[in-house]
């Protein structure tokens, strides 16, 4: 009876290879036990922005497999919990497993966070660095009244993020040390989020940001002809920005009014159907503008 084969696994660490190995199995019809020391499951890869070789987003990959797991009929997470001494042999293994306490009734939590926010003690996780920048003038007027209107607002490091950029059309890296000093935030969560997210840019962008479109009608259409003259145009390569600040060429795929192919976008305003010769003309029609503002 000791020596009987038992149809259940052990999976020890509940990273992206545990959590992909305990589906494999529990699909094949093994009953998992996914055993994971931290309180979560998801591992490093949880954290990751990005995942080499394609760059693509590492949430979108592993966000479903953590859900597929936690429903998974033949899975239970043991997470916050260690293992323990081993006995027994292939087939047939005793493990000891210490579960440490949570402090929630894990049966009612639907982690929705309220705890979270009710608590009354706080614990720094790491020091929040002071660095105490020191702005100039004319940036303490464009960003304090920003910070005044969100300032003890729960959440509010994403709109006031969202209005600098939109300020300066950049996040300066001197501005981000200030935010953070005043709002207590550490720097490298200010990083993660702006790095996250592609409307936030942390080098100076162009007053005009021109798109060309290089979705597949567009490409199709002489796109690459439309850069090559934008490039010559305004004297840079794509994803720079002129000397003088007033336009940054950007590329991205289809716009979705790919009728009017080929297509390109200057802020606001789009432009279809070019041929490269309409370049110069749409150039010199917002260079225009600029100098009727500055004369
Ligand atoms: S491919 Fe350019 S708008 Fe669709």
């Amino acid at each position: 009876m000791e020596n009987k084969k038992i149809g259940s696994v052990l999976v020890i660490g509940a990273g992206i290879a545990g959590i992909q190995s305990s589906l494999d199995l529990a699909n094949s019809g093994y009953k998992v036990y996914l055993l994971e020391q931290t309180p979560a499951i998801g591992g490093t890869m949880a954290q990751l922005d990005k995942t080499f070789p394609t760059n693509d987003c590492a949430m979108c990959i592993v966000s479903p497999k953590l859900v597929d797991c936690g429903r998974h009929p033949n899975i239970e997470i043991i997470t916050n919990a260690e293992l323990g001494k081993v006995t027994g042999e292939a087939g047939n293994f005793k493990v000891e497993v210490k579960k440490n306490p949570r402090y929630v009734d894990e049966d009612k939590c639907t982690g929705c966070g309220a705890c979270t926010a009710a608590c009354p003690v706080s614990i720094a996780l790491y020091p929040v660095e002071k660095i105490y920048v020191k702005l100039k003038d004319e940036d303490l007027k464009k960003v304090e009244p920003i910070l005044e209107k969100y300032r003890g607002q729960k959440g509010n490091l994403m709109p006031i993020l969202q209005k600098i950029n939109r300020e300066y059309r950049y996040l300066p890296e001197d501005i981000l040390r200030y935010v953070s000093d005043e709002l207590n935030v550490h720097l490298a969560d200010i990083y993660n989020i702006v790095t996250f997210y592609n409307s936030f840019n942390l080098e100076p962008r162009g007053k005009y940001i021109i798109n060309v479109c290089i979705g597949t009608a567009c490409h199709v259409k002489g796109a690459p002809g439309l850069i090559e003259a934008l490039e010559n145009e305004l004297g840079i390569k794509v994803g720079e920005t002129t000397k003088d600040k007033n336009f940054t060429l950007e590329t991205a795929r289809c716009f979705g009014c790919c009728g009017l192919a080929p297509v390109i976008t200057v802020n606001e305003d789009v432009h279809g159907k070019l041929k490269r010769e309409d370049i110069p003309k749409i150039v010199k029609h917002y260079k225009s503008l600029e100098e009727k503002q500055d004369a």
